[in-house]
């Protein structure tokens, strides 16, 4: 089994409700839409890759019940590999359960369930799979400890290896120093950084500590503001191209899908940007995670 882009992560099935604003603790509301989809980081950023041009596998676990069934049945349309993605006898299928309201904001509660089961030895099993990648993509819904033993692994095979530290956590430099593209948020850019980022000029603050604690290259995502890239050879700002959101679920992962599969075609790390950010900006005019993610024909010609 080979693949360019190797995605180590979680697989959920996104339970969404579409509601008029959120609730507040106590009170019920009516919503207006319901929908059962798969989802979660790791399987998004692989049907982006896949949806991109990639030739993509992936390491993870389901649970032995029919949202894993569903999930698994949806890997082979999307044209993914998954003889890696493991079943737990006894583990439940993650849930994501999503609410988004009509000015297009989302929460979102994961329950990780057979998530939460990938261990390092599963890692190991899919050695032949890390062993071909050009590039590994993990998130940090699986146990930390697997995200760093894929890590490992995949520099120890000479992968290129890219961390989405979300949801946002605090690290340690250990982990951080394996990283060789480190895509974040904001949110997940303060939790790492420890300093506020909102705007352009704070990403820019924030990428030099997070440089300091051992990334080689940090790409923060500022939604309508763009992406702030701490490169070689200097700090760049790609602005975001003005979109009518209707729902951002999924939008990062769409953006470091699409941004593997450019790295890994061997595109420039600025068409790789463009990609990443015209097929975001595409994903949040549409409904849903998965299903907003677009294809390669559908993005803009690149420009110069
Ligand atoms: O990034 C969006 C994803 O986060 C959703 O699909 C949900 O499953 C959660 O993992
Ligand atoms: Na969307």
């Amino acid at each position: 089994d080979t693949a360019e882009v190797v995605v180590v992560g979680s697989l959920n099935m996104d339970l969404v409700v579409r509601t008029p604003r959120h609730p507040v603790p106590g009170e019920t509301l009516l919503g207006h839409g319901f929908a059962t989809t798969p989802g979660g980081k790791g399987a998004n950023q692989a049907v982006a890759a896949a949806r991109l041009g990639a030739t993509t596998a992936m390491i993870g676990r389901l649970g032995d019940d029919a949202h894993g069934r569903a999930l698994r049945d949806n890997l082979t349309r999307e044209g993914i590999r998954h003889q890696a993605v493991l079943t737990s006898p006894a583990g439940e299928t993650g849930v994501a359960m999503i609410q988004v309201d009509d000015a297009s904001q989302n929460s979102i509660v994961v329950i990780p369930g057979s998530n939460a089961e990938l261990t390092p030895a599963d890692v190991e099993t899919a050695e032949a799979l890390l062993a071909s990648a050009k590039l590994v993509v993990c998130q940090l819904e699986v146990p930390l400890e697997t995200v760093r033993h894929a890590l490992e692994r995949a520099r120890a095979h000479g992968a290129t290896t890219l961390l989405n530290a979300a949801p946002a956590m605090a690290l340690p430099g250990e982990l951080l120093a394996l990283v060789d593209w480190l895509v974040v948020n904001e949110s997940e850019a303060e939790a790492l950084g420890g300093c506020p980022v909102a705007d352009p000029d704070q990403a820019a603050r924030a990428i030099e500590r997070l440089q300091a604690l051992g990334c080689r290259r940090v790409l923060i995502t500022l939604g309508a503001q763009g992406v702030v890239a701490g490169l070689e050879s200097g700090l760049h700002h790609a602005p975001a191209r003005p979109v009518a959101a209707v729902d951002t679920t999924g939008a990062g992962d769409t953006f470091v899908g699409a941004f593997s599969a450019a790295l890994a075609r061997g595109a420039e790390v600025t068409t790789a940007l463009q990609e990443g950010q015209a097929a975001a900006a595409i994903a949040v005019t549409r409904p849903g995670a998965q299903a907003a993610i677009p294809y390669r024909h559908e993005l803009p010609p690149a420009t110069p």
